[in-house]
């Protein structure tokens, strides 16, 4: 079973390119922030507490994705693997997903890193905000806080798969087609 994570700011295309992802390499698709809005729009407890969360632009608990990743894990069958989009997002989510890989004698297959410059994370997110109404799309002060969220708590993830040698970045700019072309090509090799 192969694990792909798949990193990157708020906007960066992450959910965009999962979909060609999933299907060329046979994957299960894990987005938590999309597993949060499910529990928002249930109205369940968990999504009481992500919803205050989520829509000031800050992150939920760690211990509450941990799980939902675990649990995912242990469900879905039929695949050659996962693709995390969104997970893990701080040091210690890092550090549990490598706990609960080791569970099974696995681990972290490489991490695709998509990047693209903060003022297009604000012009993406602003044409999304026109098309969806998520809620964390809502203004420019829930967007700032985003970026600033993932420069503060994610981005030091970075030097963690680097460390591990498992880090491949892509430039997440230009049209959709050729970021596809880029992730792709790095993909191949695993
Ligand atoms: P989450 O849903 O993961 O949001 P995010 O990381 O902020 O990323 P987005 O979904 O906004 O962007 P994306 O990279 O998927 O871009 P997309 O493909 O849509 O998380 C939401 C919230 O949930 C978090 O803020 C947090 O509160 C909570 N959460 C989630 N995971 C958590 C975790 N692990 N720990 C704690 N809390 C967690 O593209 C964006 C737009 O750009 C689209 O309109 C798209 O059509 C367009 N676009 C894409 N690619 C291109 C291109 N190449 N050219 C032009 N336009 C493009
Ligand atoms: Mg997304």
């Amino acid at each position: 079973m192969k694990y792909y994570i798949l990193f990157g700011p708020p906007g960066a295309g992450k959910g965009t390119q999962a979909t060609y992802m999933v299907e060329k390499y046979n994957l299960h698709h894990i987005s938590t922030g999309a597993l949060l809005r499910k529990e928002i729009a249930a109205g369940t407890e968990l999504g009481i507490l992500a919803k205050s969360l989520i829509e000031k632009g800050c992150l939920v608990p760690d211990e509450v994705v941990e799980g939902m990743i675990e649990s995912e894990f242990k469900t879905v069958t039929g695949v050659k693997g996962f693709l995390l989009d969104g997970f893990p997002r701080t040091l210690p989510q890092a550090e549990a997903l490598d706990k609960i890989l080791a569970k099974t004698g696995t681990e972290v297959t490489a991490t695709v890193s998509i990047m693209i410059p903060d003022e297009m994370i604000m012009e993406r997110i602003k044409g999304r905000a026109l098309k969806e109404g998520r809620a964390d799309d809502a203004s420019e002060e829930i967007i700032n806080t985003r970026i600033t969220t993932y420069h503060d708590q994610t981005e030091p993830l970075i030097e963690y798969y680097i460390k591990a040698g498992k880090y491949n970045e892509i430039d997440g700019t230009g049209t959709i087609e050729e970021v596809k072309d880029r992730i792709f090509s790095v993909m191949d090799k695993f």
